[in-house]
């Protein structure tokens, strides 16, 4: 097949491990007779030195034109400063909503390899494969935020808003993926509290009962949700859940996998017209990393993964994502590893060492 993929390599860590997901997409293609045509566009603090702004038209161009888009990671201490009037988040969310990618998809494995990498107990870990579905455009990131003084102090103000056209399709987007697992749906609210989510949670009830009656439904509260995660992972199949909610516990959830340098993520639009696919733009779920940045000893393997996602979910290429994340496996296996996993005494590998064992370890 021909496809398009727009590379987002952004700031710190994010060139190194995008140039280890790139060598991956063109060995797929040379093994499986594709023909990838990747380019490049800046997003982030990078964006911002160069061209004044985090998120330039240009980029937003050459993603809604891609069939998919690669990305490494934004921000870092040089664009922190709290006054100042873009910072490279904003870049990020920015392209999130520009494209309409209200889906993340992060799935959390636990690779027997490095079980030993989590802080919790192997015996917790044992079967934990597990998958939050993130509502990405919406919430409390991109309601109206004020600033205002009141009676002498300062007062701010994040609006957090749901529709239920927003509630349902998220949670649609999480039954087809309950339906091709092991069937169980755990939707997360603060019902008790928050009127968004005892809307999100009248929808979500309404949604499989009217159209996936074959799912096992429950709510959680975050709070419960929280602390059943590190008492019982392996219980959880697919979660849903709005925008903060996601961003906090996934980041909870990447300690199961024991490195964030393992953790992919995949952010969906709509379905394209005529096809499964749809338009994805695909990270690992780390950060930029500043502190390790340009040392070849961050992990690309959350980058790799993520490159199986964009061949499944935007490219319909099933065969080849599960090549690459069997590939993942067998360096996994080998203690092919960078230094944030590799086992006492093992000579941990390079980045870029690491991108090679995979293209090697790649089977058609
Ligand atoms: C994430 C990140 C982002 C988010 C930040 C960098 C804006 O934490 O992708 O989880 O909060 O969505
Ligand atoms: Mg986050």
């Amino acid at each position: 097949m021909h496809a398009t993929i727009t590379l987002l390599p952004g700031d710190g860590i994010g060139p190194e491990v995008v140039a280890e997901g790139a060598k991956v997409l063109r060995a797929v293609a040379t093994r499986w007779n594709h023909h990838f045509e990747l380019r490049e566009a800046l997003l982030g603090g990078c964006a911002i030195d160069q061209l004044g702004t985090s998120l330039p038209d240009e980029t937003v161009r050459l993603c809604a034109s891609a069939d998919a888009v690669l990305l490494g990671a934004v921000g870092g201490p040089r664009w922190d400063d709290p006054q100042a009037p873009d910072r490279p988040e904003r870049g990020l969310l920015g392209i999130r909503k520009a494209l309409g990618l209200f889906a993340n998809l992060r799935p959390v494995q636990v690779y027997p390899a490095i079980v030993d990498a989590s802080p919790l107990r192997p015996e917790l870990l044992q079967g934990v494969d597990l998958i939050v579905v993130r509502e990405l455009t919406g919430g409390i990131y991109f309601g109206e935020k004020r600033r205002e003084a009141c009676d002498g102090q300062e007062r701010a103000s994040d609006l957090c808003v749901y529709t239920t056209h927003e509630i349902e399709r998220i949670v649609r987007v999480a039954c087809e993926l309950a339906r091709g697992r092991r069937g169980k749906l755990t939707s997360v609210d603060k019902a008790n509290v928050l009127e968004t989510s005892r809307l999100w949670r009248r929808v979500a009830t309404r949604v499989v009962r009217e159209e996936y009656p074959d799912l096992q439904l429950e709510h959680m509260l975050v709070d419960a949700a929280a602390m059943h995660l590190l008492r019982r992972p392996a219980d959880f199949d697919v979660i849903v859940t709005e925008n903060m909610f996601g961003d906090i516990l996934s980041d909870e959830t990447s300690m199961l996998a024991g490195s964030m340098g393992l953790l992919p993520s995949a952010s969906l639009g709509e379905a394209r017209a005529g096809g499964g696919t749809r338009l994805g733009l695909y990270e690992p779920i780390h950060g930029s990393a500043p502190d390790i940045a340009g040392r070849g000893i961050a992990n690309p393997l959350a980058t790799i993964l993520s490159v199986a996602l964009l061949l499944r979910h935007s490219l319909g290429l099933e065969a080849e994502a599960r090549a690459v994340e069997a590939a993942v496996q067998r360096v996994l296996a080998a203690g092919q590893v960078t230094p944030d996993i590799a086992p006492p005494g093992a000579r941990p590998l390079t980045t870029a060492e690491v991108g090679d064992a995979v293209v090697a370890a790649l089977h058609p």
